[in-house]
């Protein structure tokens, strides 16, 4: 037992027990027990007045007040001794309802940021999406709000196997391709097939995305990193790793820009069909190509050994988390079965307003706005870098929404590069970073610089800021200098 005791006034149960018509007082009283208990407000072991006493402060029956205390003792929240006494149970966790905290990512105190990732959410098509929306909700019939299909709204499939053939050139049977939350959930989705069909390991690009790894982790599956060519993936290492699976971003090598040859790309499906394996193709930004035609997907080479996958990350917004994957036939019935049993299908709503989205040419006119921007947005950066780091090689710029800038070894050794540039409130991101190769001592450093998100503006004021702070002593670095 306990000495702590509510004494008159230490503990106020609302006014509103008294307060309530007569017939809702008992489930009042209840309740406010109840949540005086869980919040901590009533700590546990204190103990309470007697039915007598309460009911009398109350102004209610005893009754009231003794049923109140044995509902809450048969729940738990209360413990009770005939004739002694009722305490606050002694297990109880004090879990009040409190503020969500938000855990997404953030940078504070970052005034520039050049970390590649995300789109310019501000272009975001809010008055267009809005329109998506009601037409969507006014048009789906009751029935669509029931579970859907494993494989998402025959709708929204259709107009995406027509939007991903005429935009990326892939083979695309609507049978085929399933709506998911994002290429992470693809991915999670594929690993955890070939975990059960037997693989233990899954090839991935170093330097690549962290992601890939971690997501393919996550299914019982053991990344192995294989370095990359000016081509592509290296074919030698691919060949000699064991592997039957490889995740590949082709159109746009993230992180370091390059597009896959000719050549590498019909070597990347030889050696698919030798190990009878699978090329996993992330499209993550192969929308985006500023000064010529997208070059077409892979898959469109051999569908039946390329696993498709791409999102409206990188076009519209991330925290949609709506992408698509679209399958060989050795692994559609295993892959739409795990999406089932995973989360019984997406979504249907944000499925119903995609669909409008991409079938009125929502999609299509969005893309041509933010690519004009982003295309302003990489010039802008490229002179910056030219003005203000002068000796620093561009590459990567074709495509996506980031640049690779090889910064010459006199702006400093690039260990401390990023620490110098980010004591200056301007983030950025090493290709050592991205993957386990590292940078030759002495040779410069790379950066993986996104753009898409910045205003020029910011990106010139940005550079400036990168620049003053990697200065070398002496004022070397500074605009025009150092050459
Ligand atoms: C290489 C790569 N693939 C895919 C994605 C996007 O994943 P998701 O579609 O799940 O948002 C990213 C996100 O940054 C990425 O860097």
């Amino acid at each position: 037992m306990t000495d702590r005791e509510v004494g008159g006034g230490t503990w106020e149960l609302p006014a509103c027990v008294a307060a309530a018509p007569v017939r809702r007082r008992g489930r009042v009283l209840r309740e406010a027990l109840r949540d005086a208990v869980r919040s901590g407000r009533l700590a546990p072991g204190t103990r309470l007045p007697s039915t007598r006493e309460l009911a009398a402060e109350l102004g209610v029956s005893r009754g009231l007040v003794t049923e109140a205390y044995e509902q809450l003792t048969a729940e738990g929240y209360l413990r009770s001794a005939r004739g002694a006494g009722t305490w606050v149970g002694d297990a109880v966790r004090a879990a009040a309802p409190g503020r969500a905290r938000d855990l997404a990512p953030r940078s504070p105190g970052v005034r520039v940021d050049f970390r590649p990732g995300v789109p310019d959410l501000s272009l975001f098509p809010r008055a267009a999406w809005a329109a998506a929306y009601r037409a969507a909700l006014g048009g789906l019939a009751h029935r669509r709000l029931g579970y859907p299909d494993p494989r998402g709204l025959p709708e929204l499939r259709t107009a995406l196997a027509a939007l991903l053939t005429r935009r990326r050139g892939v083979v695309a049977d609507p049978e085929r391709l399933v709506v998911c939350s994002g290429v992470a959930q693809a991915l999670t989705l594929v690993g955890s097939v070939l975990r059960e069909r037997g693989e233990r390991i899954v090839g991935v690009e170093d330097p690549g995305s962290p992601e890939h790894g971690t997501l393919f982790a996550a299914a019982g599956l053991r990344a192995v990193g294989l370095p990359l060519d000016p081509e592509g993936l290296a074919p030698g290492p691919l060949a000699a790793s064991g592997v039957r699976a490889v995740v590949t971003t082709p159109a746009h090598q993230f992180p370091c820009g390059i597009g896959y040859s000719a050549a590498r790309r019909a070597g990347l499906l030889g050696w698919a069909r030798s190990v009878d394996g699978w090329v996993v193709e992330d499209d993550y930004d192969g929308d985006f190509r500023y000064d010529r035609e997208p070059v077409g997907a892979l898959q469109g080479l051999d569908p039946e050994r390329v696993v498709y996958t791409g999102s409206v990350s990188k076009s519209l917004a991330p925290g949609l988390r709506l992408g698509w994957l679209l399958l060989p036939e050795s692994l559609a019935g295993a892959v739409v079965e795990r999406k089932r049993t995973m989360d019984l299908g997406h979504p249907v709503l944000d499925q119903a307003v995609l669909a409008d989205f991409v079938a009125r040419g929502g999609y299509d006119r969005h893309l041509r706005r933010c690519r004009s921007a982003y295309r302003e947005r990489r010039d802008a950066l490229v002179a910056a870098l030219a003005a203000a780091l002068p000796g620093t090689e561009v590459s990567g710029i074709a495509a996506g929404l980031h640049v690779i800038a090889r910064v010459p070894a006199r702006y400093g050794p690039a260990a401390v590069f990023a620490e110098r540039a980010g004591a200056a409130g301007v983030e950025v991101r090493t290709l050592a970073d991205f993957g386990t190769g590292g940078e030759p001592d002495g040779d410069g450093v790379s950066l993986v610089l996104g753009y898409a998100h910045l205003t020029p503006g910011e990106i010139t004021r940005g550079v400036e800021a990168l620049a003053r702070a990697v200065a070398p002593a002496g004022g070397a670095g500074r605009r025009g200098a150092g050459r």
